[in-house]
């Protein structure tokens, strides 16, 4: 039954005391003091930004936040925080029964719903401490309190959102990678896997150069498998250096074109397929950095171990995105994603490189010879 308009009004006004309420008991905490100053300066950010919204009065969370829905494009809740309001509370649901939000009764915490809101603002942008300090006002310490309590809270009530395909659900993935539309797919695919590099700041540990990559810059590697529908089934991030995959029975990789051996017509037509499948972790990749921008550039962290949670967070957040239906479409395939096919051998059994051949020289004769 469509809301009257009255009814509306009743509940606009509602949300907006709520909020208000909330904004006066943060007051009597230090941690809010310095978020005032942010939620103003959050609304320069807005009114700068798209030229429709201009709050009548002062206050973020007042005034704008508790206007922002997922049905306005100029308005929406999604072009600040990147997930619609409907996947927003559907997170803070899963999350706030977590210890970590439990407050202690001598120093209240910020209301949940900011601290992941600003959480969220800062996977978004690519902010520094600085430019929060300075534009936001929020100081470093509470960033970083709220980002590691989210981080805590996510890791561990929403792991489950990763997770290898069971028996039922495999049957969906091979299906799914291999669409009645499809001419010749490779069959029975379970996944796609690839690694991207996620650049960071120089670590503080001894071991650093470690981390330095081929182009110079430091970056760990998030290596994720993907389902057809680009959702991460399973992710390990944190290893320095670039990534590389052997052929084996169960790994196809494709043909690698010699200058002394060319490929034949068939292996380039499984190269094209080949790629098509893999296709879908490039996109997912795509979606996760455009969504979350703080992964593209070197991320405001020293600690390993926080950069590493903060991007598995990233990646629980994609497919709670997907889970929700609150999908992203604007995808730049970033070319980095792309490691270059090397020729390895981690040390697998002749045998098993050579029962690889056949069975990948199977397939290509299976959907490609005349
Ligand atoms: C961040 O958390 C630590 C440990 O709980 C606390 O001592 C510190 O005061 C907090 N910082 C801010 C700015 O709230």
């Amino acid at each position: 039954m469509p809301l009257s308009n009255v009814n509306k009004a009743i509940i606009v006004t509602l949300i907006a005391t709520i909020a208000e309420t909330i904004a006066t008991q943060a007051n009597f905490e230090s941690e809010m003091l310095e978020s005032e100053a942010i939620l103003l300066n959050l609304r320069n950010e807005i009114i700068r930004a798209p030229k429709t919204l201009r709050p009548k009065t002062d206050g973020f969370w007042t005034n704008i936040y508790p206007n922002l829905n997922d049905d306005s494009l100029t308005n929406g809740f999604k072009s600040h925080f990147r997930i619609t309001k409907t996947t927003f509370h559907r997170l803070l649901n899963t999350i706030s029964n977590h210890p970590v939000y439990q407050s202690n009764p001598f120093k209240p915490q910020t209301p949940i719903e900011m601290q992941v809101a600003i959480v969220l603002q800062r996977f978004a942008n690519p902010m520094s401490y600085r430019e929060l300090e300075t534009s936001f006002g929020i100081s470093q310490g509470s960033v970083e309190n709220f980002t590691k309590r989210f981080c805590i809270a996510v890791l561990k009530n929403l792991q489950y959102a990763i997770k290898w395909p069971t028996d039922q659900s495999m049957q969906e993935v091979v299906e799914g990678f291999a669409p009645p539309e499809f001419r010749n797919p490779i069959p029975n695919v379970i996944g796609a896997i690839d690694g991207s590099h996620i650049p960071i700041q120089r670590p503080q540990v001894e071991y650093h150069q470690r981390y330095i990559n081929r182009k110079g810059c430091y970056s760990v590697v998030l290596m994720a498998i993907v389902d057809h529908m680009e959702k991460f089934t399973y992710v390990y991030t944190g290893q320095p250096g670039d990534s590389a995959f052997p052929l084996m029975p169960w790994l196809f990789v494709p043909f690698k074109e010699r200058v002394t051996q060319r490929l034949t017509r068939p292996q380039r037509q499984y190269n094209k397929v080949h790629s098509s499948a893999r296709m879908a972790v490039e996109r997912a990749f795509g979606k996760l950095k455009g969504r979350w921008r703080i992964l593209k550039n070197p991320m405001e962290v020293t600690d390993l171990t926080t950069m590493v949670d903060i991007i598995d967070v990233c990646c629980i957040l994609h497919n709670l995105c997907i889970d929700c239906d609150d999908l992203w479409e604007d995808v730049n395939l970033i070319s980095d994603a792309n490691n270059e096919i090397i020729d390895v051998n981690l040390g697998a059994h002749v045998a098993t490189l050579r029962n690889a051949e056949i069975k990948r020289n199977q397939i290509v004769r299976q959907l490609f010879d005349e």
